[in-house]
């Protein structure tokens, strides 16, 4: 079978390399959160150094406009990509993780209040995004290998696709 690789629209690629970056970002800093303050299944043997809550609410205040854009597109012009159900439960996870991020107060866990239902809400939204993305990564490359993994990091665009001409549309 000969293959091309897929061409990815130029904002998608935009926003998408952002969430790329972010997330994961997001996902380890709220790790390093959970081991210093909460602990409750799983901890590190000895406390991380650093204020972990600034540096993830600071990874959490980039990401969420971010966030909100990539599901703006990803509801409008990448609604067709929605329906395998890898993507939309990686965008479902997101989402949740973002709104209930926004719900937090900085100093319940540093007040030690561990059973606020928005803070539970957040813990189930990581464990959503955290395994969502795996999924949507496993399913990326059994449809379409490294080729079609590759296509969503790739630089260069056509000369009618800009991240702006989305505007006019
Ligand atoms: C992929 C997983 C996660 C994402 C995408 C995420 C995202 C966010 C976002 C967007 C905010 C709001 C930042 C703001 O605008 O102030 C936030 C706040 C917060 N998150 Fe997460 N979070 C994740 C995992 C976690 C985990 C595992 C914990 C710890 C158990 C955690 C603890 C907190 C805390 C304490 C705040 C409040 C920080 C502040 O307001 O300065 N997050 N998160
Ligand atoms: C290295 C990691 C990743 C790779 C290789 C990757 C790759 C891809 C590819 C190739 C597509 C197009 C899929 C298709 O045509 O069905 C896609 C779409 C998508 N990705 Fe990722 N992705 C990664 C990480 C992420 C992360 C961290 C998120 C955030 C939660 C995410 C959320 C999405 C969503 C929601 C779509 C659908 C976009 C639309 O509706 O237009 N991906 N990804």
């Amino acid at each position: 079978m000969s293959q091309r690789a897929p061409y990815q629209p130029s904002l998608l690629r935009l926003l998408h390399g952002a969430m790329v970056l972010l997330v994961p970002l997001a996902s380890l800093s709220g790790a390093a959160v959970f081991s210093n303050h909460d602990g409750r299944w799983w901890r590190l043997p000895f406390q991380l150094p650093g204020d972990w809550i600034d540096i993830h609410g600071t990874v959490g205040v980039i990401l969420w406009p971010l966030a909100l854009l990539f599901a703006a597109y990803a509801l409008s012009f990448g609604r067709a990509r929605l329906a395998r159900a890898a993507n939309a439960a990686a965008l479902m996870g997101l989402l949740l993780a973002v709104v209930s991020g926004k719900l937090m107060e900085e100093d319940w866990l540093r007040e030690g209040q561990f059973d606020q239902p928005i803070y539970h809400l957040h813990l189930v939204a990581w464990i959503l995004v955290t395994g969502a993305v795996l999924w949507h990564i496993v399913a990326v490359l059994s449809r379409g290998g490294l080729l079609l993994a590759r296509s969503m990091f790739r630089l260069e665009t056509r000369d009618n696709d800009r991240p702006w001409l989305f505007i006019r549309r």
